[in-house]
């Protein structure tokens, strides 16, 4: 297994993140089930790719998939300010079931305007599902409808989640030494 040098350790292992995801797809199964419309899934682009190409094929449910890159601009950390979103095509969800899929939930802005626009653009219903919640990060009182794991303030990498782009690749959650967080 590959461990780069920059891993202080793991935190989530892949198995147990594939149990996971097998219990949460069963769950969300069962929720949407008798839904006349299909489900949309709103992947947000990059980090949440690992998780929704998991998470998507364990709904036993008529799914569509569309793809939206949001991004936080304003003073301080990169999480501070308005959130722009930018669909990879435009979007009507034509009153259909929305369900927001992404990878992180830090202070909560994100998740806010990503609910926000999902009923803008004519959701029927919205709810969403985090792979990882960071609770003690929280500014906007927001939850998740779904969450994969509760995890401590730590910089976490893997599975999707980068540090400057790099170690999106690793198949497990791992915790990065302190001499390299940015
Ligand atoms: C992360 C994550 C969420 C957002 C959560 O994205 O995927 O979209 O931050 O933060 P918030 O709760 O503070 O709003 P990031 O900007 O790191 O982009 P990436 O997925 O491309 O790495």
């Amino acid at each position: 297994m590959y461990v780069p040098p920059q891993l202080d350790h793991i935190l989530i292992q892949a198995e147990q993140i594939r149990k996971r995801i097998e219990v949460l797809g069963d769950t969300i199964t069962r929720d949407y089930t008798s839904s006349e419309a299909p489900l949309t899934c709103v992947v947000v682009l990059r980090g949440s790719i690992l998780f929704a190409a998991d998470l998507l094929r364990q709904l036993a449910l008529p799914v569509r998939l569309v793809t939206i890159r949001a991004s936080s601009y304003g003073a301080g950390t990169s999480s501070s300010g308005q959130v722009t979103v930018t669909p990879s095509e435009p979007v009507d969800f034509s009153h259909s079931p929305v369900l927001l899929i992404d990878d992180i939930l830090d202070t909560g802005r994100t998740l806010q305007h990503l609910r926000q626009w999902a009923v803008e653009h004519h959701a029927d219903s919205v709810k969403s599902c985090i792979l990882l919640d960071k609770p003690s990060r929280r500014e906007i009182p927001v939850k998740a409808d779904y969450v994969g794991f509760t995890v401590p303030d730590a910089f976490v990498i893997g599975y999707g989640l980068d540090l400057n782009e790099e170690f999106r690749n690793l198949p497990y959650i791992g915790v990065l030494k302190p001499e390299f967080i940015p």
